[in-house]
């Protein structure tokens, strides 16, 4: 683990280098990569590795296998790399591959070995026959050590999700913009168009997950991916999108007005979310429990929606009660965040699982997590019909820092005037 690497790699290097030190002496990890999968006979889905091998590896080719050797007696620890041989015919078809010999050199493994050598060369490594045995680390032992490191996003994490929110911002401003420029009429999809076209135009690979863009009553279902209905004057458009950058994920949602000024119902609800997602970001600091965040847009939510009627009064009784009850389930059904890394819904615990009474674990810096408030009305007897069919969300990711936080996705405009400004 001393060999010297380059700089791109070396933040992998240092992942297997930490992860090695946690392993018990002789054990042995093993990390395979996704695989390939085949949409119709020879054609494939987009590749995506797996996400714990490429967070210890930076390698992103399929059929490859990540072994880890923990130090055992006097043998030092080990990060050895399976892997597909170089094949020039393939590659004419298929384009580079590394082969075992370029792929250890450049990415600074100790050993590395072609994939179809795996069964034998393991044999060896884990010592079967021999008095050195080595046992290899169970999943359910292996995964909570990484989750706990994936949890805490390293300098060169946050440098790629800060670009990765950046290009999703981008992304938002322009369909904002495409909306203005074209008006109602368009259809979802275009403004998907848009929003697909900037994430690739500044490198990203690929969204992060299926991109919502859902404009009148569509905003009502959370996870509407049809994105086939046509805007209509007076409507809202929420869009839920965010690019994926070399490996990392980013997750943004703005709701803006089709014809670019929101009604005042609308402007209603929507300063509503926005007063909820202040309160609940004010509550992102170190040291502060994760439960704050959800807690504190909760508390702003159920205020408005007894103040605007959507909850009424004199059924709901006082805040306290509200809250204690829940009311804002009925417009308000998701929690108000979670981790963002590698995968979207991101690996890592939302409770101190080894505390008495397992409580909401506290904020540390290096945590990447979004603050995605959000209020849904659709129609229903005792909810006034000015707010009916919509769905409003703001979402932004969310780093934690020494002294407080800084939010990644900024660059995307939120409040009315910004929105209705750019939208001009
Ligand atoms: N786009 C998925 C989420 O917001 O959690
Ligand atoms: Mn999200
Ligand atoms: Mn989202």
């Amino acid at each position: 683990m001393s060999r010297a690497v380059d700089s791109a790699v070396q933040p992998f290097a240092a992942r297997r280098a930490r992860l090695l030190a946690q392993l018990p002496p002789g054990t042995v990890a093993v990390l395979t990569t996704a695989p390939e999968v085949m949409r119709n006979s020879d054609s494939p889905y987009p590749y995506r590795h797996d996400s714990y091998f490429y967070y210890l590896s930076g390698f992103a080719e399929p059929e490859s296998t990540l072994v880890l050797l923990a130090a055992h007696g006097d043998a030092l620890a080990r990060s050895i790399l399976f892997c597909r041989n170089k094949d020039p015919e393939h590659e004419i078809w298929d384009g580079f591959r590394y082969g075992p010999e370029a792929a250890c050199a450049a990415f600074g493994f100790d050993e590395a070995y072609a994939i179809d050598d795996f069964d034998k060369k393991m044999a060896t490594l884990l010592g079967s026959g021999s008095k050195r045995r080595r046992k290899q680390i169970k999943k359910a032992e292996l995964l909570p050590l990484l989750d706990a490191m994936r949890l805490l996003k390293d300098d060169s994490e946050q440098a790629t999700m800060g670009r990765a929110a950046g290009i999703s911002a981008l992304a938002h401003v322009r369909a904002m913009r495409a909306m203005a420029r074209s008006g109602a009429g368009l259809p979802e999809y275009a403004l998907e168009a848009e929003l697909l076209y900037e994430f690739r135009l500044h490198g990203a690979q690929a969204p992060a997950y299926p991109s919502i863009v859902a404009s009148g009553a569509n905003a009502c279902v959370l996870h509407y991916s049809a994105n086939n209905a046509v805007t209509r004057d007076g409507d809202l458009v929420l869009i839920d999108a965010g690019c994926e950058l070399d490996g990392y994920a980013s997750d943004i949602t703005r709701t803006f007005p089709v014809n670019g000024r929101f009604t005042t119902p609308q402007r209603q609800l929507y300063e509503l979310v926005l007063a909820a997602q202040a309160a609940a970001l004010a509550a992102v600091a170190p040291g502060q429990p994760y439960s704050a965040i959800h807690e504190a847009a909760v508390r702003v939510l159920t205020e408005g929606m007894l103040e605007l009627g959507l909850l009424d009064k004199n059924t709901c009784g006082s805040v306290a009660d509200a809250i204690a009850e829940q009311r804002h389930r009925q417009f308000y059904m998701h929690g108000t965040g979670h981790w963002l890394g590698m995968d979207v819904h991101d690996v890592g615990q939302y409770r101190d699982i080894h505390a008495e009474g397992k409580p909401s674990r506290a904020l540390q810096a290096g945590m990447v997590l979004t603050v995605e408030p959000g209020i849904y009305v659709r129609p229903a007897a005792g909810v006034p019909d000015i707010y009916w069919n919509t769905g409003i969300r703001i979402e932004d990711d969310v780093l934690v820092t020494p002294h407080g936080h800084t939010i990644l996705s900024a660059a995307a405009p939120k409040s009315v005037a910004e929105i209705e400004k750019l939208m001009q």
